[in-house]
């Protein structure tokens, strides 16, 4: 499973990074929002710290023509851009047209098996179910990410399926478990994932050990 990291934060991307783990890294506006910085630089940043990993960064225009102008321009500002587009009649025609120039997508809002059908049909790269946020209307978003996984191996279809809208460490183990191509998760669940108080128990355990046995390697 590829981990992403779900942020615009340069400071958590480089964390992730530098711990060797990170494949790609997935934008929203409310993210860049996050940043403090001017969005244009945040994305640049980002893409210049990871510059053979995708990084997916959304359109704001909502009709065709707009979507594809706008995702001409970010594309410009690196070979790793993504476009994250919404799932609207709009959107995926918009991918359509993209793909005929070469340019990447990830279809983003999806909350259904059917609209995931859809993305792949319109041949999006990637496809962002919202887990969390299908949970948080009371349905069964790891259910329905099972579900989008199933039609896509009947299908062979390329599209990646990136987990998204993660809020939770059994939300990563459920994606690992059923194979998902891609997570793409917050920096602090991620921390999250590292942590066990029989490892901090154990390691407290070991160094008190070696001071017993008077252990020095260097
Ligand atoms: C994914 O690409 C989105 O940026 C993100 O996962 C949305 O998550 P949220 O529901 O926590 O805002």
């Amino acid at each position: 499973m590829k981990i992403f990291v779900d942020t615009a934060k340069i400071e958590e991307i480089k964390k992730v990074r530098d711990w060797g783990i990170l494949d790609g890294v997935t934008t929203n506006p409310s993210l860049l929002s996050q940043t403090g910085k001017p969005w244009k630089e945040a994305a640049l940043e980002i893409l210049k710290e990871i510059p053979n990993k995708p990084v997916s960064l959304e359109v704001i225009a909502t009709d065709f023509e707009g979507m594809v102008k706008e995702a001409k321009e970010l594309a410009k500002m690196g070979d790793n851009v993504v476009i994250k587009i919404p799932f609207t009649y709009e959107g995926i025609k918009a991918v359509k047209a993209l793909k005929a120039e070469n340019i990447k997508t990830n279809v983003t809002l999806v909350f259904s098996s059917l609209q995931a059908l859809i993305a792949a049909k319109s041949g999006a790269d990637y496809v962002s179910p919202f887990i969390g946020r299908i949970d948080d209307i009371g349905y069964d978003g790891i259910g329905i990410l099972e579900e989008i996984i199933h039609i896509y191996s009947l299908y062979n279809f390329e599209t990646e399926i990136i987990a998204a809208s993660i809020r939770h460490i059994d939300h990563v183990k459920q994606c690992a478990l059923l194979g998902v191509d891609i997570a793409t998760i917050p920096f602090k669940v991620i921390e999250q994932m590292f942590k066990h108080p029989l490892t901090d128990i154990g390691l407290k355990r070991f160094l008190e050990d070696a001071k017993k046995a008077d252990i020095t390697i260097i």
